[in-house]
């Protein structure tokens, strides 16, 4: 008696379970099969009404259909987790796989190192945006309205108006100033973005670490040691690195210098990561221009001080020996596995 109503448990069970073909539906004849309730505890119970012979020999039919069903379950159940997509069936409290990716980006590490000099230096950190307005990015850094750098050629601009996204980081400058009285000395890390066409030397997502230092009595000096400091411990350990400082102009600096150190990579002859010219310059520096203090309604008669700004995949390269600035942004994972 048993035995028949099993066998015909087991062919109705049979067909659903070939017929199901996503987790609900198997979810559903779980739980009408093998639920508190369901089909198979139900069939269990009944038992208790069957004579001595019947229950011997019904109780083994139902121990067998009860494997029968579950072990069904659990293979359509691995057999549709295969088939669902990763994101339909993400558990989330399943430990994580140990990945092969690195630690440490080169740029990172580089970004690190330049914030940790400069800490220790007694300099402090400011951030500010990377979608910039105009004012902060252009005209209160004393760039004339038709100043060849606000081009659309190196700029990226954003549809809304006087937006852009900042070529530079120098536009913290004038926000710490709005901010805060003076005196000042920080650094401000950051990307910034300019419209230029990838090549061994040049991104159009780039980071620099700009620097502030303003007193009563800071003086072109001060930069210059500052900054000899700086290139002496961040190239520390890499062979005798050489510096030169050339003039420039940026129109918030006066009088401006740039710096260059020599190509490690063909020794000052030239070659293609430093476009020929053997020196690959890291920065741009000079003294606040009291223009820029106007802006900011500091008082040029009473501080002064210098800026510098400088490019960290150019350090990086530098100090790695890495002829293509495109390694930092591929994720090569046979690149980025050696730092
Ligand atoms: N902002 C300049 C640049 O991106 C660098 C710079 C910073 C120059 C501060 C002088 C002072 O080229």
């Amino acid at each position: 008696m048993i035995a028949d109503e099993c066998k015909k448990i087991k062919n109705n069970f049979i067909d659903e379970i070939k017929n199901c073909s996503e987790a609900k539906c198997l979810s559903d004849i779980k739980i009408r099969y093998l639920g508190r309730k369901g089909i198979v505890s139900s069939l269990f119970k009944s038992i208790s009404s069957l004579t001595q012979e019947e229950r011997k020999t019904g109780g083994r039919e139902l121990n067998l259909l009860k494997e029968h069903i579950e072990k069904t379950v659990r293979e359509k159940e691995s057999e549709l987790r295969q088939k669902v997509s990763p994101a339909s069936f993400f558990d989330p409290t399943l430990t994580g796989e140990k990945t092969d990716i690195p630690g440490n980006h080169p740029l990172k590490a580089v970004m690190n190192s330049i914030i940790y000099i400069f800490t220790a230096m007694g300099f402090g950190i400011a951030y500010g945006p990377e979608i910039e307005e105009n004012y902060y990015n252009f005209t209160a850094l004393n760039f004339p309205e038709n100043h060849p750098a606000r081009d659309m050629h190196d700029t990226l601009y954003l549809k809304e108006k006087d937006t852009l996204l900042r070529t530079h980081t120098s536009p913290v400058q004038i926000r710490t100033m709005e901010k805060h009285a003076p005196p000042y000395k920080f650094i401000a890390p950051g990307k910034c973005y300019r419209r230029d066409t990838i090549d061994a030397s040049h991104s159009p997502v780039f980071h620099q670490v700009e620097g502030f230092m303003v007193d009563r009595d800071i003086s072109f000096a001060d930069l210059k040691g500052v900054l000899d400091e700086f290139a002496r411990r961040i190239f520390e350990g890499s062979q005798d690195i050489k510096t030169r400082f050339r003039p420039s102009f940026f129109p918030f600096t006066e009088p401006s210098a740039e710096m260059d150190i020599m190509c490690s990579i063909c020794r000052g002859k030239g070659c293609s990561s430093c476009s020929g010219k053997g020196w690959l310059e890291i920065l741009g520096a000079g003294m606040v221009d009291p223009e820029v203090f106007r802006y900011c309604k500091v008082d040029p008669d009473k501080w002064q001080g210098f800026a510098f700004g400088m490019g960290v995949e150019r350090i990086a390269m530098l100090k790695y020996g890495i002829s293509d600035m495109r390694l930092f942004f591929q994720n090569d994972l046979r690149f980025l596995r050696q730092f």
